[in-house]
């Protein structure tokens, strides 16, 4: 028998035989890793994929203990057949499975089974071609070593991709089984009389080069969208349409709206598919500083160009000569922003940070140059009784928005930068604004350098940084001041490398997971309310990075920073930004039943895991997040 064996193998070339069996392995072992998951979706699959795994296991051994001519062919018709069936459901989908007729998505784990069997398959081809070797020196080891340690490495990197695949479906409602509820698509805006205002988005690629010469992904064909421009009290309908190769959603961010029309996929619709069209409906009741952007694969779409402003204006009001919108994001802004102000006038500079490109979620370091200013509203809510100020630092988080007002000077522009800090350069990082004409104020300050070990992660220089619970004049907020709550809640947000999703090409498994309470999106637990309860949140941060933390649907009152209560004016934020181990203590009134997301507005933040939900009792959804939906809200 040894005999036997020992002459089978001298009549191949090992360097041959041996990579072709490892080959075989790898796709057997990401076979067994992906089988699970298919077995819950659709049981056939899963079930075949134990049985190709097996075979694939025997015929790598006899590869190597019986080599022949009809072990290769069978090989390489097994090898053959799984890339034929993995062909067509990538393109146009199997007739059978848990989406029949519909291509799946490509992954990290079935992109390298495929590869490695296709690499089988041409070795076995060499194999039966080959003659034999004419030595039995052992140069096979040469090649064989090598490829060996990078094929274990190709192997394991596909089974941890298998292993932690994207959730298949995860319905998000707060009610458990059994439980009589109310489902969340009724939560619409009752019918009413108010002043109508119709708007179309229509969102599409434009070639405009973002992110490392990436097509722009747009509403209407321009970054930012169109600003949408209303009125306290009128009813705003959108009608979006999709034009896009990918399926979306709009999001009203800020906005105390009817849970129905919050535009979060897989919670409170379903992702709007390519060609598809959706229309929101609300009657728009807070005036202030809104924007909206796409909250179906948040961390993709945004970044491309999916976001806009969105300006209520208030009923009765002070006039302004000018009132202008600011979007900061980092999609595609070469130039700043040019406005136009005549000497005197009253300027209203509407800042709203969109998206910036930062692992650290460091938040933008607004300065205004060249005139006294006042930060009169935050996340689009009046402050009591702003103060002036000079040149001061005014962090703003992802999502967040500053309202500032000044009068135009007799002579030369107002500048808006961003100086947040930048390895290397004692540039601003952005100028994102000029207002009027004549000479351009310069900043005569340092600018702020990193230093990580500094509370806030950076050094400002000579500048101070502005402190929202210090500013204005104090005055009563019936939240805020509440001497109990009904609900109490610790969020905890931590991070740590750890595997999470890795079936998508474009989502490594490795990741800095990012969670509330030690858990993440879509585990996190949520935060459970009734209707008119007082809700209390300590969100404490115990990263070396910031968070914007966003509530849907809802406005917080900040309560205290870091153990110190407000002295100012009473502050109103949907976005609080939590800096690097400091701790925020926020509370609202639960006054609007749904479903909402509580995340952090870093978006790779939220991708990695720092989502929750705010979740009213009895409150259902007939969505569901995952593959199967094809929704994913971050
Ligand atoms: Cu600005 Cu969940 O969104
Ligand atoms: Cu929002
Ligand atoms: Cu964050």
């Amino acid at each position: 028998m040894i005999d036997r064996i020992r002459d089978a193998r001298h009549g191949y070339r090992r360097g041959l035989l041996y990579p072709a069996a490892m080959l075989t392995v790898g796709a057997a072992a990401i076979h067994f890793a992906v089988a699970p998951d298919h077995l819950v979706e659709f049981a056939p699959f899963g079930i075949l994929f134990v049985v190709v795994g097996t075979v694939q296991l025997a015929l790598a051994a006899l590869v190597v203990v019986l080599p022949g001519r009809r072990v290769f062919a069978t090989a390489m018709a097994v090898g053959a057949a799984c890339l034929l069936v993995w062909g067509v459901s990538r393109t146009v989908g199997l007739p059978v499975g848990s989406n029949p007729g519909k291509p799946e998505p490509l992954g990290l784990a079935d992109a390298l089974t495929s590869i490695f069997e296709l690499l089988s398959l041409l070795l076995f081809l060499l194999l039966l071609t080959s003659s034999p070797p004419r030595s039995t020196r052992r140069w096979w080891l040469v090649g064989t070593v090598p490829i060996g340690v990078l094929l274990t490495i190709a192997t394991i990197l596909g089974v941890v991709a298998g292993i932690n695949p994207l959730p298949y479906a995860v319905n998000m409602s707060s009610g458990g089984p059994g439980r009589r509820s109310v489902t969340m698509a009724d939560l619409n805006e009752p019918p009413g009389r108010q002043p109508e205002k119709d708007f179309t988005l229509t969102a599409q690629v434009a070639h405009i080069p973002v992110l490392g010469g990436q097509e722009a992904w747009t509403y209407n064909g321009t970054i930012p969208g169109p600003e949408l421009r209303v009125k306290q009290g009128d009813r705003l309908r959108v009608t979006l349409t999709n034009h896009l190769p990918a399926s979306t959603s709009i999001h009203w961010h800020g906005l105390r709206l009817p849970n129905a029309d919050d535009g979060v996929a897989g919670i409170t619709q379903d992702a709007v598919p390519p060609g598809g069209q959706y229309t929101y409906e609300f009657v728009v009741k807070d005036p202030g500083t809104y924007w909206y952007h796409s909250h179906q694969d948040t961390e993709n779409q945004v970044p491309l160009g999916l976001y806009g402003a969105l300006v209520v204006e208030p009923a009765n009001g002070p006039a302004y000569n000018r009132d202008y919108t600011v979007m900061l994001g980092d999609a595609n802004r070469t130039r700043p922003l040019q406005l136009e102000a005549k000497p005197g006038d009253l300027v209203r500079l509407r800042a709203i940070s969109a998206f910036m490109e930062d692992m650290n979620g460091t938040p933008e370091l607004l300065t205004l140059l060249g005139v006294q200013y006042r930060v009169i509203a935050l996340d689009g809510h009046d402050l009591n009784e702003p103060a002036e100020l000079g040149v001061e630092l005014l962090p703003v988080g992802t999502g967040q928005r500053y309202d500032l007002v000044f009068r135009m000077p007799e002579s030369g522009q107002v500048r808006l930068l961003d100086v947040r800090p930048q390895t290397g350069s004692a540039e601003p990082a952005r100028d994102w604004a000029s207002v009027g004409e004549g000479p351009a104020p310069q900043l005569n300050a340092a600018m702020p350098v990193f230093d990580r070990s500094k509370p806030l992660g950076y050094v400002s220089g000579s500048l101070a940084t502005f402190d929202p619970t210090s500013y204005g004049i104090a005055a009563p907020d019936p939240v805020a001041s509440r001497g109990s709550y009904d609900v109490t809640s610790d969020l905890v947000i931590t991070n740590q490398p750890g595997l999470r999703y890795g079936s998508h090409l474009d989502r490594v498994p490795l990741k800095l997971i990012h969670m509330f309470n030690g858990k993440s999106f879509p585990d996190s637990v949520p935060i459970v309310v009734r209707e008119g309860q007082y809700v209390r949140l300590r969100l404490v941060n115990d990263t070396d990075e910031y968070h914007p933390i966003h509530l849907h649907g809802h406005v917080f009152s900040v309560i205290n920073r870091n153990g110190k209560p407000l002295t100012g004016s009473p502050v109103h934020l949907d976005s609080i930004l939590v800096g690097p181990h400091e701790t925020w203590v926020g509370a609202f009134l639960a006054h609007n039943p749904g479903l909402w997301m509580l995340h952090c507005h870093v978006l790779i933040h939220a991708a990695f895991g720092l989502s929750t939900m705010v979740s009213y009792e009895g409150i259902a959804t007939p969505y569901v997040i995952g593959s199967k939906s094809g929704n994913f809200p971050e």
